[in-house]
């Protein structure tokens, strides 16, 4: 196949993978000793999730591992980001580990080092042991603590064979979706409990960095954060407002402090109370890469109702977007990486990328996603440009794998390359599977030319 995206030459080195997270795909919720998360408990409450979907299930990675990093090795990817489940291995969050959950990433790790896929372990995708959310959560300074031995465990047992790690993914969204919005677990909607999960997230980041850093000799440690413009919805002082504000919380509120060693002035205010003398250096400690995922832009709306004054309001009428509404801005992703390349002076690794839609297999059993295969095209062709205009970019991960649990959507929005049958949980790779398979093999081959 020939277009101008499998045509591009890229840096030599450069990495291609695909992503996921573990509450998304394993399922096994309630199998070798795994203790429920804070997302299992969000499952069940009414409402919360669309039509009650659960991760109970997932795509039944836990047991079809081998399948999906066979899948991976056909994609010819060069890594493989995923996310250890903090429950799987300590089901209480904290005390005794439980062994067959420590296993299960063995097992997960050798077979793709077997494969030739480096993999790339994100500590914290959301699932936050139950346990410690009856303790306080985030919301307790001692969860820094918590996550840094848990950060120690894994590190431990995995940084024989695991180089890459990232902390924490969506730093920025999980806390103001779980503490400030109700969107996400644990579903409170408060601002002193929201201004408290920032900075002890922040500060278990800072703490997990010098675990890893100890403990993995060579280690390549960064965290991955959503970054993307926050444009006001209308052209009002109440939406401009709203709009950089939302841009504080979204974009700033943990790489300033993680990397320049800062609160963006704002939040800076707010957070002062929580904050203890030297909290600013422990938070600040050197990492090796930021870590972008990437969707579009945000259209920032005010709306007195909610906790901070702001909302996600709609894209223009006209705005391309994706099956499932999502706006369409390639242009705005070359920006962003070209800006963090200047803001942070850090390799930049896309570890998420890509486009949602209701794809379902046709007659002839095949599944044609020629929307995202225009996404990506469009995405990555964006990023060679910013490449080319000096942006200091790596790495790119598809998002995703498989379809997936995708949080509140449940299993109604598929961003995979591979289509799961949810009654047999057959594995399909779409058309997109392919064209991404190509592009890899041809910039493989272009680099090495
Ligand atoms: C990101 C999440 C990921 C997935 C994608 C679509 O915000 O990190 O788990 O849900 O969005």
């Amino acid at each position: 196949m020939s277009d101008a995206s499998t045509t591009l030459a890229w840096p030599r080195g450069f990495l291609w993978g695909v992503s996921s997270s573990s509450y998304q795909i394993e399922g096994a919720a309630s199998e070798d000793g795994r203790g429920p998360s804070i997302w299992d408990t969000r499952c069940r409450t009414q409402g919360k999730v669309a039509r009650g979907d659960t991760g109970d299930i997932a795509c039944d990675h836990y047991h079809r591992y081998a399948e999906d990093v066979a899948l991976m090795q056909r994609l010819g990817v060069d890594a493989y980001r995923f996310s250890v489940a903090w429950p799987r291995l300590l089901p209480r969050g904290r005390g005794q580990a439980s062994p067959r959950g420590l296993d299960f990433y063995d097992r997960l790790i050798d077979a793709l080092l077997g494969a030739g896929i480096e993999p790339w372990i994100c500590l914290y995708h959301w699932d936050l042991p139950q346990a410690l959310e009856g303790l306080g959560g985030w919301t307790q300074r001692d969860c820094a603590g918590w996550f840094a031995d848990y950060a120690a465990l894994a590190a431990r047992r995995y940084g024989d064979r695991v180089r890459r790690w990232a902390t924490f993914n969506e730093l920025a969204v999980f806390t103001l979706f779980g503490y400030a919005q109700d969107w996400g677990a644990p579903g409170i909607a408060d601002r002193a409990a929201h201004l408290r999960a920032i900075h002890h997230v922040n500060l278990a980041h800072g703490a997990a960095v010098d675990v890893v850093r100890a403990l993995v000799p060579g280690a390549s440690i960064g965290a991955i954060h959503n970054r993307q413009p926050i444009w006001p919805e209308q052209d009002t002082a109440d939406d401009r407002a709203a709009a950089a504000l939302l841009d504080e919380h979204w974009n700033h509120a943990f790489p300033s402090p993680q990397i320049l060693g800062h609160y963006p002035p704002q939040v800076s205010a707010a957070i002062e109370p929580y904050v203890q003398a030297g909290d600013l250096a422990r938070i600040c400690r050197p990492q090796d890469w930021f870590g972008l995922n990437h969707y579009g832009p945000i259209f920032a709306r005010a709306d007195a109702a909610t906790t901070w004054g702001f909302t996600w309001g709609s894209p223009p009428a006209d705005a391309p977007r994706s099956e499932i509404g999502w706006p369409i801005y390639p242009g705005a992703f070359r920006d962003v990486l070209i800006e963090l390349t200047r803001a942070y002076r850090l390799p930049i690794y896309v570890t998420e990328n890509g486009a949602g839609g209701r794809d379902a297999p046709n007659a002839a059993g095949e599944v044609e996603d020629p929307g995202r295969i225009a996404f990506l095209k469009a995405y990555i062709g964006a990023m060679h440009e910013a490449v080319t205009a000096g942006a200091d970019v790596r790495g790119y991960f598809v998002w995703s794998l498989l379809d997936s649990f995708e949080w509140g959507a449940g299993y109604g929005e598929g961003f995979g390359i591979v289509h799961v049958d949810r009654a047999t949980m057959a594995r399909t790779p779409k058309a997109s599977f392919r064209w991404y398979a190509d592009l890899i093999h041809a910039a493989r081959t272009a680099a090495m030319g």
